[in-house]
């Protein structure tokens, strides 16, 4: 039987923290073999935002070597940046050109912008259809997403019903599956952990950065068990296990924090081993396949479409 289409993207930004890595990339690592899956690297996303080409750059090698590190198999899935596939922009275009202005006002990312004052640029209006785009052209099935993203998802089925209506069925539509391996994973001073809090435990790391996140967790003193260390490390290791290590040691905040950061550091070590072996010639080489895979799929979408819309001649 055909395997579904899996597509997902993620934004190139930087380091990733703990948190990125329970609620987003674990998940997808346990359920990507069950499909036919894309992992792209949404690069011109990120431009909505940032301005530093330096940045982009290294944000996107970074972004490619921390999936591979944490056991994305690029034999397996189809790893590629957004922009090596020119035919997502066109095909954004061609669906701004179904949508109304009012109904793009209604995204979230615009209208938090806009609420708090701040200036949006015309890329980040139009960021939704260049997600649907992303997601449409390859007739994608289902799409991991965190739930802050949903709303991209509805948008990207609403945009392919409005192009199915007046040019025929030509879109799939897709599914969002929302990751929920685990509940949102607290951070440094017990809110999410984000790294726009400043809050973070450092995935890669080094011991060393990892122990000073741990140990600069803050507990309560009023409490026998520091609640804020207990919340993360339930997370990373068998709940028994660590009731015991914190029943054993009522009041003695430094030893579970040392547990805590000890056994972060046997989770991580591998992957960061394996992170550091990646170059910057296999990461290129890595992007240079998954983009040949993805644009012959593109391509024959993209064909069908031009042809529908009438530029074909
Ligand atoms: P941040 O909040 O640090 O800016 P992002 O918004 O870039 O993180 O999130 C990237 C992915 O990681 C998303 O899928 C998001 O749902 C997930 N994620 C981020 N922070 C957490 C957290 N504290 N707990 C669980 N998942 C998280
Ligand atoms: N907007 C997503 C985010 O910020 C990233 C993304 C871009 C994406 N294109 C996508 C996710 C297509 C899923 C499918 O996280």
């Amino acid at each position: 039987m055909q395997k579904k289409r899996l597509l997902t993207g993620v934004q190139p930004s930087g380091a990733l923290h703990i948190g990125n890595y329970l609620g987003a990339l674990k998940p997808f690592v346990s359920i990507y073999g069950e499909y036919e899956s894309m992992l792209m690297v949404a690069d011109y996303h990120s431009l909505t935002t940032l301005k530093d080409s330096g940045q982009v750059r290294e944000n996107i090698m970074s972004a490619v070597r921390d999936y591979v590190a944490i056991g994305v198999d690029p034999k397996r899935v189809i790893i590629f940046q957004q922009s090596a596939i020119q035919a997502h922009t066109e095909l954004a275009w061609i669906l701004e050109c179904q949508v109304t202005v009012p109904f793009l006002m209604q995204a979230h990312a615009y209208k938090d912008k806009v609420a708090k004052g701040l200036e949006a640029n015309a890329g980040l209006f139009c960021y939704p259809m260049l997600m649907a785009a992303d997601i449409l052209i390859y007739d994608t099935d289902v799409v991991p997403i965190g739930q802050d993203q949903k709303q991209h998802v509805e948008y990207a089925r609403e945009a392919a019903a409005k192009f199915n209506k007046v040019y025929g069925d030509t879109f799939k539509d897709p599914e969002e599956m929302i990751l929920r391996d685990v509940a949102t994973v607290p951070g440094t001073d017990g809110q999410k952990m984000s790294k726009s809090y400043g809050n973070t435990i450092p995935l890669f790391g080094t011991k060393n950065e990892i122990l000073k996140a741990v140990m600069s967790i803050i507990t309560d003193s009023k409490g026998e068990s520091p609640e804020n260390v207990y919340a993360i490390h339930r997370l990373i290791k068998d709940e028994t296990e660590i009731a015991a290590l914190y029943k054993s040691n009522k009041g003695k905040y430094k030893v579970v924090k040392d547990a805590l950061a000890e056994d972060i550091e046997s989770l991580v070590a591998p992957m960061r081993e394996k992170r550091d072996s990646i170059t910057d010639s296999d990461v290129v080489r890595i992007l240079k396949d998954g983009a040949e895979r993805a644009r012959e799929q593109a391509e024959a979408k993209m064909k069908v479409v031009r042809e529908r819309v009438g530029v074909a001649l």
